[in-house]
């Protein structure tokens, strides 16, 4: 009972730890605060700024200066006549940002006799591209969440996009990039792991399973308060079923 009003505590509570200085810093806190947001307005983006946002993620950076992304980008529209349905949550633009090993196989021979690698470093770049475009949202006023399950939008839905999209082997659809004007108000934070878990001092060390227990109790809550209706272990087979599948879709990859 104290570890789980504990955990009610540290969920409220659970804010990052910096100090007042680096908050009053505006990167800092623009990176400390972005929060994934789950519900948006009408309102259009520039076409200066999306571009700007796409822009951000052509400029990450990438193992090698490989640059191995693709971005697909749409409007409501657009999105509607490709899914026959609304953008997740209401967004303005979206962006599936996909890992492309193609561009590599296809045209550097260079690169053919390391496919396992290509991959995960096309994944990793992918990522990197997905977060500079979010951070480059967050400092345009605008608001962004990355997916990759809810509405079929990403990695756990390979199979789907692939077809959908006409994706060749080795373009991953890893993330869908949701954009637009936050309506409502803030989301909060969900838990994070704690420091000890995480960072780590000169070696690896194992974590500590209770930091792990009280770390998903705070989800589990965090689940509870948010989806009071819905029910948590279901939702956690439904996201074991599609991670299944979506394995057997990146074997294939990697077999490529
Ligand atoms: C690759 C990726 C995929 C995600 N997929 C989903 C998703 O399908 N549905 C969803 O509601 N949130 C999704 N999220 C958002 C995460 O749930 C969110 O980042 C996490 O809970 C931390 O919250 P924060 O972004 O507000 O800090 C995804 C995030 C990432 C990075």
């Amino acid at each position: 009972m104290f570890r789980t009003i504990k955990n009610i505590f540290s969920l409220v509570t659970g804010k990052p730890h910096v100090s007042k200085k680096v908050r009053s810093q505006e990167t800092m806190n623009l990176i400390l605060n972005r929060r994934s947001c789950r519900s948006f307005t009408d309102e259009e983006i520039g076409a200066d700024d999306f571009q700007a946002i796409l822009e951000a993620g052509r400029f990450a950076p990438s193992a090698v200066n490989l640059q191995t992304w693709s971005f697909i980008t749409f409007t409501r529209n657009q999105w509607h006549e490709v899914f026959d349905r609304p953008i997740p949550f209401n967004g303005m633009r979206a962006i599936i940002v996909c890992a492309d090993g193609a561009r590599l196989k296809n045209h550097f021979s260079d690169f053919r006799e390391t496919p396992y690698l290509n991959i995960s470093f096309a994944l990793f770049n992918a990522g990197l591209a997905a977060m500079n475009m979010t951070i480059a949202a967050e400092a345009l006023g605008l608001k962004s969440i990355m997916l990759s399950e809810t509405g079929k939008t990403g990695l756990l839905d390979f199979s789907y996009l692939q077809e959908k999209l006409g994706l060749p082997d080795l373009v991953i659809p890893v993330t869908t990039l949701v954009v637009g004007k936050e309506k409502g108000g803030k989301a909060g934070v969900p838990p994070r792991q704690p420091w000890n878990a995480v960072v780590m001092e000169k070696q690896y060390h194992e974590v500590n399973s209770q930091f792990l227990d009280d770390w998903f109790q705070q989800m589990f809550i965090g689940f509870k308060l948010t989806h009071p209706l819905s029910n948590f272990q279901k939702q956690l087979a439904f996201y074991k079923k599609k991670m299944a599948e979506a394995e057997e879709e990146i074997k294939k990859q990697y077999r490529t």
